[in-house]
């Protein structure tokens, strides 16, 4: 009898916390490498927010709470949807998990069986598959290319539903590559979705306030409200406030939805941080100053970025219209060979030679389903990007 589990054997780790990882190891012994393959904001999380955590210490808020969040906290998230989404929900139609990506995780949990499949649009964040797999469903991958901004069509999505499609996982903007769907973009999904009344949508909202230039986030059941009842909207505080470490996202949808992840979490990590869910509640209802100063600092640093990555002969790097990635094609670099005789024949091979010969981490395309690419982090200091890009620019110089 095999001691571990058939359903792990169906997943692997997740391949940025390997290589963030592994520089961070290399980092250690010395060696001067540029790490950006993180997804996380360089900032730290805005003082209102810790001193509300400090309060709720101090105050003795340090107990368990109601499984999917305090009420608090559960009230200014119906707050925010309204706010900035046009979405009315009540309390008992919010979940509050540990990260939005135990919040995914949960809903995928909560209504998978054998054979039920999950449409994912790639590139995608690196998780959906495998939280998909482990949960006992089947990904359905559709691509979008370079040419279409990465983004898929509706005729694709079309093609993609069968009858045992269950869930769309939507994200926009998007990580891996920052590309997000305009108002007419995702109403031409929608209209989609309203003729395949058996498919639900997941969104992942957690770079919606990481949106630069004329680009204008919207989100599925705000655009078709016909999609309300089978729609739910995923959002977290970990992008946003720089909050990756206090691992609070949340999610609104249908009461009966809400209540069987309410089941899971209760069996699994009982409820959020009760410290975390405090600090929350002052992200959502406190001063939104950081989000607007981090942005600012996001929109220059993807310009640098963008800018020294074109410059570089057979990398090609679209501009992003939001989160802090950058997803460069490196279709013309495929098939030369590095200084230490290492072959670029894909994008992995790519990554490991940048990592080994010009100290800088980046994750390969190949991780978020879409090849030859690979993506940069643009949450460091203008300095470290300078830097990095110069490295990345005379490796790819010193290719044969
Ligand atoms: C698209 C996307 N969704 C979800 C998450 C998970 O966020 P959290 O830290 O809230 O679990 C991430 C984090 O990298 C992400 O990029």
């Amino acid at each position: 009898m095999p001691f571990l589990s058939d359903s792990l054997s169906r997943v692997k780790p997740s391949p940025s916390i390997a290589i963030t990882t592994l520089a961070g190891e290399l980092r250690a012994a010395g060696r001067d490498v540029i790490g950006l393959s993180a997804g996380e904001p360089d900032f730290d999380t805005p003082d209102n927010i810790k001193a509300a955590a400090i309060k709720a210490i101090e105050e003795g808020k340090t107990k368990y709470t109601a499984p999917d969040g305090i009420i608090e906290l559960k009230r200014a998230i119906c707050d925010k949807f309204q706010r900035d989404n046009g979405l009315s929900y009540t309390p008992e139609q919010v979940s509050v998990g540990t990260g939005g990506k135990q919040i995914l995780y949960n809903a995928l949990m909560a209504t998978l069986n054998p054979g039920d499949e999950v449409i994912i649009p790639a590139p995608y964040w690196v998780s959906y598959p495998d939280m998909v797999r482990l949960a006992g469903g089947t990904p359905v991958i559709v691509e979008g290319q370079l040419e279409t901004g990465f983004k898929i069509t509706a005729e694709q999505l079309e093609q993609a539903i069968t009858p045992r499609t269950k869930w769309l996982i939507f994200n926009s903007p998007s990580n891996p590559t920052g590309a997000g769907y305009r108002a007419d973009e995702l109403k031409a999904l929608t209209d989609v979705l309203m003729r395949h009344p058996q498919v639900w949508v997941m969104t992942d909202d957690m770079y919606e306030h990481l949106v630069f230039g004329d680009f204008t986030f919207c989100t599925p059941a705000e655009i078709e409200p016909g999609l309300y009842e089978r729609t739910l909207t995923c959002n977290g505080v970990s992008k946003a406030y720089a909050m990756t470490g206090w691992r609070i996202g949340y999610a609104a949808g249908p009461k009966e939805l809400i209540a069987a992840m309410r089941k899971v979490q209760s069996q699994s990590t009982s409820n959020p941080c009760s410290i975390s869910q405090w600090a929350t509640v002052e992200a959502l209802e406190g001063p939104q100053d950081y989000i607007k100063t981090s942005k600012e600092a996001f929109v220059r640093r993807r310009d640098l970025v963008v800018e020294m990555l074109n410059q570089i002969d057979g990398v090609t790097c679209p501009v992003p219209d939001g989160a802090f990635y950058v997803y460069p094609s490196i279709k013309g670099l495929i098939g030369r060979t590095s200084p230490a005789g290492t072959a670029i024949s894909d994008d992995e091979a790519f990554a490991k030679a940048l990592l080994a010969e010009a100290d800088v981490a980046v994750v390969h395309g190949a991780a978020f389903g879409l090849s030859p690419n690979f993506r940069v982090s643009y949450a460091a200091s203008d300095d470290t990007l300078r830097e990095a890009c110069r490295r990345i620019q005379s490796f790819c110089a010193s290719l044969s």
